[in-house]
């Protein structure tokens, strides 16, 4: 990938990842231009902010499913996406999961960030199950997505230990935290070219190794 990763980021909600990506970006730490920015709730406030930052943001309806969007919807999303040239999808608090359309068109392309150490705790509410399970250490995980609900291969973890006295709250703003730092090193690490699937595995080339591929294989 020459240039900037075109990003394109998907939101639900309030859209703290997605800032800290943008944020990332104006600081000069995250090599990538955030292309479009869709959700599928209208009343999302990553909508507002991504817009007050300038960058499009949009809308778009999702079908007649509640938590995936209808193979029609699906074709529409990668219309916009192409459309705004995005070569990447971050998931960044999409309550919705992928299917074929998306993933086929973005094969290999698409990432999610989850507040959990995944495989532990998939699914929602990532932080309350780490609580109620009493696990010793909590964090977050971002990862390639596949069909699965929070499967694929994993990029990158950071660890959070539980106190005695966590709630939900404390715990959830803690990992929170650490996500912001996480997702755009690990975005950073796919602008350089540096990721490679290897079945479950990602090895994560040296930045030489990296550069000598892109020699041998300009497309990456
Ligand atoms: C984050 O905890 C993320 O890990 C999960 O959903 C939450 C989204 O928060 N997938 P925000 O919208 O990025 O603030």
């Amino acid at each position: 990938m020459a240039g900037p990763l075109a990003l394109g980021i998907l939101v639900s909600g309030r859209g703290s990842n997605m800032e800290a990506v943008l944020d990332a970006i104006g600081a000069g730490q995250l090599d990538a231009e955030v292309r479009v920015v869709l959700s599928d709730v209208e009343s999302a406030p990553a909508l507002r902010t991504a817009l007050s930052r300038g960058v499009p943001a949009l809308h778009i309806p999702t079908g007649k499913y509640r938590t995936r969007l209808s193979d029609e919807a699906e074709k529409e999303w990668v219309r916009v996406l192409r459309e705004h040239g995005v070569e990447v999808i971050a998931l960044a608090g999409f309550m919705r999961m992928i299917h074929e359309t998306i993933l086929s068109a973005f094969a290999g392309r698409i990432v999610n960030i989850h507040p959990a150490l995944l495989p532990a705790f998939p699914g929602l509410h990532g932080q309350r199950q780490a609580l109620d399970y009493g696990a010793k250490v909590a964090g977050c995980t971002v990862h390639f997505v596949n069909e699965g609900m929070d499967t694929g291969p994993i990029i990158g973890q950071r660890v959070v230990r539980v106190e005695a006295d966590d709630t939900e709250q404390s715990l959830s703003a803690r990992i929170l935290e650490q996500e912001h730092e996480l997702y755009p090193e690990c975005l950073q690490l796919l602008a350089e070219g540096r990721l490679r699937i290897d079945g479950r595995r990602v090895r994560i080339l040296s930045a030489q190794d990296a550069l000598r591929k892109e020699c041998n294989d300009p497309s990456g």
